[in-house]
């Protein structure tokens, strides 16, 4: 069932932004992964408004020849997150910001503290553009946390993405109490590591799964472990 998991969010690509300092921590981070059955990553580096796009490219071939060490079938793919900003779209259209593995797919964030018109609007935008939202992180902002939310944001076309750690934390821990519902009302579209680090934010993804394994229907949660993932991947419209 989630022998083939696809990781659609991942700081992987070495010294480009906070997430993984060198090739040798992405490659050590690429092992970590794959033994756990990740075994296809979009790279997902901070957008900078002066990136160099040459730079992330040849990261990217880097990276890919690192996990081709690991096994020849560890695919890795070019992404972006992107934290809003009132020109996004404008940088998509002209190439200057990423998508998800070229698809119509936009990881994009937004300030914890964001007001929920502002997001919605944000959103509205970048699918009035034609372009595919997936709200990173959804766990994070405290606008979402109010009912009916993620569900309005799915009716107008949105995705939503919760990172694995979240989910561990006992009864007393509100945040993981909210991302398990959220998770067992199947409004979550991918589950991702966001991993930074080999020690900190890591690939680790096991203690999460058992939760998951325990508590969600087999078909959803290879839907948001894989699934789902590959139509980004393939660049078709889930649903
Ligand atoms: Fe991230």
């Amino acid at each position: 069932m989630t022998e083939y998991i696809i990781d659609i969010h991942a700081h992987i690509l070495p010294g480009i932004d906070d997430g993984s300092t060198n090739l040798e921590e992405s490659a050590q981070m690429l092992d970590k992964a794959f033994n756990q059955g990740i075994h296809t990553i979009i790279a997902t580096p901070h957008f900078k408004r002066k990136q160099n796009l040459d730079q992330l490219k040849a990261l990217i071939n880097d990276l890919i020849k690192e996990a081709k060490k690991i096994d020849p079938d560890f695919r890795i793919f070019l992404g972006q997150e992107l934290l809003y900003f009132d020109s996004l779209v404008d940088y998509l259209k002209e190439g200057k910001a990423l998508t998800l593995a070229n698809s119509r797919y936009v990881l994009v964030e937004f300030m914890p503290d964001v007001i929920y018109n502002n997001l919605y609007q944000w959103v509205r935008k970048i699918l009035m553009a034609g372009y595919l939202p997936v709200i990173a992180h959804v766990e994070r902002y405290h606008c979402l946390k109010k009912e009916g939310r993620l569900q309005e944001l799915i009716s107008i076309g949105c995705y939503l993405q919760m990172n694995y750690r979240s989910v561990q934390g006992n009864i007393f821990d509100a945040n993981a109490r909210w991302c398990k519902k959220a998770l067992i009302n199947q409004y979550i579209h991918f589950l991702s590591t966001d991993m930074h680090h080999i020690n900190y934010r890591t690939p680790v993804i096991d203690k999460s799964m058992d939760w998951l394994k325990r508590n969600l229907n087999a078909e959803y949660l290879s839907a948001i472990t894989s699934q789902n993932a590959n139509s980004i991947i393939e660049n078709q419209v889930l649903r």
